[in-house]
């Protein structure tokens, strides 16, 4: 038995912001942003839309692009590290908005490792026979994160309005991270079939001693309050990174736990059809295509389009390459990605 992804979707968000847009509100720039990232335009949900909403829509699209309806499903992992509230997670929201059964829902945060490690529960869960069909969702919305209220109007085109000097100041002090970062959702179906397509090897890793490098010190629930006006004046509850270490460990990481799939397969790296990468930086993802001497045309990628949708980079891109017709049966294709945690890994699917 092998777990097969036999439907896809994404929920598109409805706001599409572009580097120029964001160089209205912060000292940055088109060139800047397109060099160091390869990020040209990204997209932002509306107010009051969160997580689950933009889960829902890739969801019900991913069910009906598997032949299936939403009482079909029998389980729902829900991977997000934005869900829109602390307590319930996103899983049984999502649940009563698509009428699934009264079935077991997931929800888990491993960043932007979220959908990979999603994939090894999905197929732990069917794996254990006693269901036949997940439901898989990795959605964010950042974008509330970000200090938007200093000229949201302004960045999704609803006000000419000129932010004030303090303001661009306030948002030119974490351009490094707001400018990488989109809302988006990605989902697929997961289903227990016989044969020789499906999920083959995966190797998760993580590394708690270098959780500093990438994680966000308010709204913590070591704090008393766990969130307040001084964190948020302070910055706080906006994610901070060491970019330049993450980028580091990025191209080293990810092309190991590649070869390590690649070897528990009997598959030499050069066998794979495609390898996709979480699309956090073009020039991370270029760093690994050529650590593991793959051509360009094997290494998909939307980071351009998208920015880094965290947990929902793989299942888009995977739903953008089969629309594209890029996957093809009994291709062999790899998925891998690092982030938050540290939390890292790579997983072989043959298509
Ligand atoms: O999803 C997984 C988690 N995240 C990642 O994988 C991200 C990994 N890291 C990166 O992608 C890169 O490190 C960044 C894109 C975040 C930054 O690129 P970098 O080449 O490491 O740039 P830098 O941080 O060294 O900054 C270079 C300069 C600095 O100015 P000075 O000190 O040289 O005068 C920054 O202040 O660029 C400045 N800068 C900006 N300028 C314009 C930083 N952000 C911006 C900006 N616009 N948005």
């Amino acid at each position: 038995m092998r777990s097969v992804i036999t439907g896809t979707g994404i929920g598109v968000p409805p706001h599409l912001v572009t580097n120029e847009a964001l160089s209205k509100l912060m000292d940055t720039s088109d060139e800047w942003i397109r060099v160091r990232s390869g990020i040209q335009e990204r997209r932002y949900a509306e107010p009051g839309q969160g997580s689950s909403d933009l889960g829902a829509i890739a969801a019900r699209n991913a069910i009906a692009d598997a032949g299936l309806t939403p009482t079909d499903i029998d389980a729902v992992i829900f991977a997000t590290m934005t869900p829109d509230h602390v307590l319930p997670g996103n899983g049984p929201l999502l649940q009563a908005a698509l009428g699934l059964r009264d079935i077991p829902t997931f929800d888990i945060r491993q960043q932007c490792s979220g959908f990979l490690y999603g994939l090894e529960l999905a197929d732990l869960v069917l794996q254990s026979g006693r269901y036949r069909r997940v439901l898989l969702v990795g959605a964010e919305v950042h974008s509330p994160f970000m200090p938007w209220h200093l000229g949201w109007d302004t960045v999704i085109g609803l006000s000419t309005r000129e932010v004030t000097e303090a303001e661009r100041a306030a948002n030119t002090a974490i351009r490094d991270r707001t400018v990488l970062f989109g809302d988006g959702a990605g989902a697929v179906v997961i289903e227990a079939r016989d044969g020789e397509a499906g999920l083959g090897p995966i190797r998760l890793h993580t590394d708690g001693t270098a959780a500093g490098v990438l994680m966000m010190p308010g709204a913590s629930f070591k704090r008393r309050p766990f969130v307040s006006h001084e964190q948020i004046d302070a910055g706080e509850t906006v994610p901070v990174m060491s970019g330049k270490e993450v980028f580091r460990t990025a191209v080293t990481l990810m092309p190991q736990a590649v070869r390590e799939v690649c070897a528990l397969s009997g598959l030499a790296v050069e066998d794979l059809d495609l390898l996709l990468i979480h699309q956090a930086n073009l020039r991370i993802i270029e760093g690994v295509q050529k650590a593991l001497g793959l051509p360009p045309e094997k290494v998909p990628h939307n980071v351009e389009r998208w920015g880094n949708t965290t947990a929902a980079t793989l299942p888009i891109l995977f739903h953008e390459c089969r629309q594209q017709g890029l996957i093809k049966p009994g291709m062999n294709l790899v998925f891998t990605a690092l982030g938050s945690g540290l939390h890292w890994g790579a997983a072989l699917y043959r298509a």
